[in-house]
C-alpha cells in the first residue's frame, strides 16, 4: 500500500531541498503526499531530535545515540509513516534507516548485525520502495552547509545555525567513512537505490529525481481523477 520513498546523502548534498521540491510537484499534480524527515517528523520526534543535535551533548554514549535515533524513528513509523501508506499515499522522507547504517555503523563502528536488530525493532521491518542518493563530495557538501550558515541573518538565523549541529562538526574522515557506508548499502541492494549526482543544478536534479518517482505512481490514485 502507498509509495515509501526515502532521501539519503551526506551533509549538504540536497536532500532538504530536493524532497521539498518533489513534495511540492507531486502535491501540485494531485497526489497524496506528505513530507517528513528524521530524526523528527512528530512531536515526540522532534523532541529527541533536540537531544541529538544539541552541541553541548559531548558526553553522548554511542548506543545512546543509536537508540534515540532508533526511538524518534519508531515513533515516525508508527504515528504518521504507516497508517499514510495505509490509506495508499506517498510518503517522503529526508533520511531514514539507512542512515543508521551509514552513520552510527560505518561512521562510529557500530555493529551491523546490532543495527539491523533495533532497526528492524523500530520500524517492524518497513522499508522505502525507493532512496534516493544524492551524490556529492563530502567537503563539497560541508562547504554548501557552510556557505548556507553564513548568508543567513536576522529572521531565521537560528534555525539556520541549528542546523549545524553536533552531528556535523564531527571530523572529514568520519565523514567520509559514512559515505563509503552508503556505497556499500547500494551495492547490497542496488533495486531500491538510485544515485544521481548532486553537482548540477538544482531544478536538474530535480527532474531526474522526478523521472525515476514517476513509475512507481501509477498505483497512486490523483485527486480529483476519480471516475
Ligand atoms: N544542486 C545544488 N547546487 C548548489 N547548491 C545547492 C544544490 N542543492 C542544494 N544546494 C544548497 O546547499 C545547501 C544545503 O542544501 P540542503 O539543506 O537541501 O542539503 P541537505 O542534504 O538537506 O543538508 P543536511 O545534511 O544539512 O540536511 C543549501 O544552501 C542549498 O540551497
Ligand atoms: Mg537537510
Amino acid at each position: 500500500m502507498g509509495v515509501f520513498i526515502t532521501f539519503e546523502g551526506p551533509e549538504g548534498s540536497g536532500k532538504s531541498t530536493q524532497a521539498r521540491l518533489l513534495y511540492e510537484r507531486l502535491q501540485a499534480e494531485g497526489y497524496p503526499v506528505i513530507l517528513t524527515r528524521e530524526p523528527g517528523g512528530t512531536r515526540i520526534g522532534e523532541m529527541i531530535r533536540r537531544i541529538l543535535v544539541d552541541l553541548r551533548h559531548t558526553e553522548m554514549a554511542p548506543t545512546t545515540e543509536t537508540l534515540l535515533f532508533s526511538a524518534a524513528r519508531a515513533q515516525l513509523v508508527s504515528e504518521l509513516i504507516r497508517p499514510y501508506l495505509n490509506t495508499g499515499g506517498i510518503v517522503l522522507c529526508d533520511r531514514y534507516a539507512d542512515s543508521t547504517f551509514a552513520y552510527q555503523g560505518y561512521g562510529l563502528g557500530r555493529d551491523l548485525d546490532e543495527l539491523q536488530a533495533i532497526t528492524t525493532v523500530a520500524t517492524g521491518g518497513l522499508m522505502p520502495d525507493l532512496t534516493l542518493y544524492l551524490d556529492i563530495d563530502v567537503e563539497e557538501g560541508l562547504r554548501r552547509k557552510r556557505a548556507q550558515r553564513e548568508r543567513t541573518t536576522a529572521p531565521g538565523a537560528a534555525a539556520a545555525r541549528a542546523e549545524w549541529n553536533r552531528l556535523d562538526a564531527r571530523d572529514l574522515a568520519y565523514h567520509q567513512r559514512v559515505v563509503a557506508g552508503f556505497f556499500e548499502l547500494m551495492q547490497r541492494e542496488p533495486g531500491r537505490w538510485r544515485r544521481l549526482s548532486a553537482n548540477q543544478p538544482v531544478e536538474a536534479v530535480a527532474a531526474q529525481i522526478y523521472a525515476e518517482v514517476e513509475p512507481l505512481l501509477a498505483p497512486v490514485p490523483r485527486l480529483g481523477s476519480m471516475v
